[in-house]
């Protein structure tokens, strides 16, 4: 752990797990600090990062953008009440340095998102730092400082230019820890971390550690709680139709059935709404899994209504996956009417191009990212609810689980008559 006093040499006294947030919004903390109370020594988090503290900082904070008259004010905090990180500035102007990444299966738009973090993050005058391959990146202490041309003619390509990978080491203490002081060393205030449930729990460690994080919700699974659509499941089911909209043409020429098995780990939605799009004459999905006789007898009651060609949307995380489904099925050919076949979409549906609800999505999250900075907000994910941009807490995000709309299996039901 570094020393708070060389820390304070270099203009950044950090405090871990303690955090002076003044309620009101935009209060920039810009004057000099007075410790009131315990040594330097007592001040290192690391030795003592849970104690109760009987310490009270007077801070002089300089009101700037909350509407309050410019002026100084004097104000005492007890970090025990006022609990995170402290993180004071020394007097003088010092620039925030925001740092960028990716993590997890990448999901098209998070180019844009990366777009808007570091063009908004510009446009307040603070250095954006992208740091490349998610948290393995940010455990390694690389960062690349990223200026508007940087971002420039990416929005409409898929993937991310910053790379972006599964890091299992970060899922340990030591790992984040080690990450923590790579933050430290290439003095980064915070991190916008854009990425899906994996990632953004690895958010919430990190802000729980001191770090200030700010999630963007993307994944093409959109299994994130906070975020009604994720940055990337549009385009993906986007790809998905395409895909079925082909196989139907192949499938009505040998009037076959077809399993088509697309993505969502765990989650239902992505196969669901693809179902629904498509058309399809059923959907297997691990929320509400049909037995394989059921499905099969689905297939025969499409056969015998005088259906040309069937399609079967089934979602990888189901317990009877596409091929599971397709073994069922072989032993019992005759029943089906059709001849079946088995596709699997996989990584196609995540290589894409983002389209148009996707980029303006990442533009927008992207953008609220940085304005949760700069309000002095951390410890959130921004997200999508009820079509208007919201943030909400990390903890609820890891703790709760986003529920399917059981109306639309239902309706995916009715309309496969
Ligand atoms: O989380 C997105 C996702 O594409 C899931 O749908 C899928 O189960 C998983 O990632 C695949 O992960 P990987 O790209 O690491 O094989």
């Amino acid at each position: 752990m570094e020393d708070p006093i060389e820390h304070r040499r270099r203009g950044v006294l950090w405090l871990n797990r303690w955090e002076v947030r003044p309620r009101d919004t935009g209060w920039a903390i810009s004057a000099s600090v007075h410790l009131d109370g315990p040594k330097d020594a007592d001040l290192n988090p690391a030795q003592r990062p849970r104690e109760p503290c009987w310490m009270s900082l007077i801070l002089q904070l300089d009101l700037v953008k909350c509407g309050i008259p410019r002026g100084r004010i004097t104000r005492t905090f007890h970090p025990k009440r006022d609990s995170g990180l402290l993180r004071c500035r020394r007097k003088g102007k010092q620039m925030k340095r925001i740092a960028v990444l990716t993590s997890g299966g990448d999901a098209p738009g998070m180019n844009a998102a990366i777009r808007a973090v570091v063009r908004t993050g510009i446009e307040k005058g603070w250095e954006v730092h992208g740091i490349r391959h998610g948290f393995a990146g940010l455990m390694a202490g690389v960062s690349q400082s990223m200026g508007a041309r940087d971002v420039g003619g990416i929005i409409q390509h898929g993937g991310t230019i910053l790379g972006s990978a599964r890091c299992p080491e970060f899922k340990t203490e030591e790992g984040r820890l080690k990450a923590v002081h790579a933050i430290r060393r290439l003095q980064l205030d915070t991190v916008v971390v854009i990425g899906g449930n994996g990632s953004q729990t690895g958010s919430y460690e990190l802000d729980k550690m001191g770090i200030p994080v700010v999630g963007v919700a993307s994944t093409i699974d959109n299994d994130l709680y906070g975020s009604d659509p994720t940055i990337g499941v549009d385009t993906a089911l986007n790809i998905a139709l395409e895909a079925i909209d082909r196989l139907k043409v192949t499938a009505s020429s040998h009037e076959r059935a077809f399993l088509v098995e697309v993505m969502g780990r765990d989650c239902g939605y992505l196969a669901l709404m693809a179902g629904i799009a498509g058309g399809a004459e059923a959907v297997v999905i691990p929320e509400a899994e049909p037995e394989p006789e059921k499905v099969a007898n689905d297939l025969r009651s499409a056969y015998e209504r005088g259906k040309g060609h069937a399609i079967v949307v089934v979602s990888e995380g189901a317990k009877n996956n596409a091929e599971a489904m397709a073994t069922f099925f072989r032993e019992q050919k005759d029943r089906l009417g059709f001849e079946l076949r088995v596709t699997r979409l996989g990584h196609v549906q995540r290589g894409g191009a983002p389209q148009s609800f996707d980029r303006l999505l990442a533009t927008r999250l992207g953008a609220e990212a940085t304005r949760q900075l700069e309000q002095g907000k951390h410890g959130v994910l921004v997200g999508l609810l009820g079509g208007k941009v919201a943030a909400t807490p990390l903890a609820d995000v890891v703790s709760r689980k986003k529920s399917l709309d059981r109306d639309f299996l239902e309706l995916a039901g009715i309309l496969a008559k």
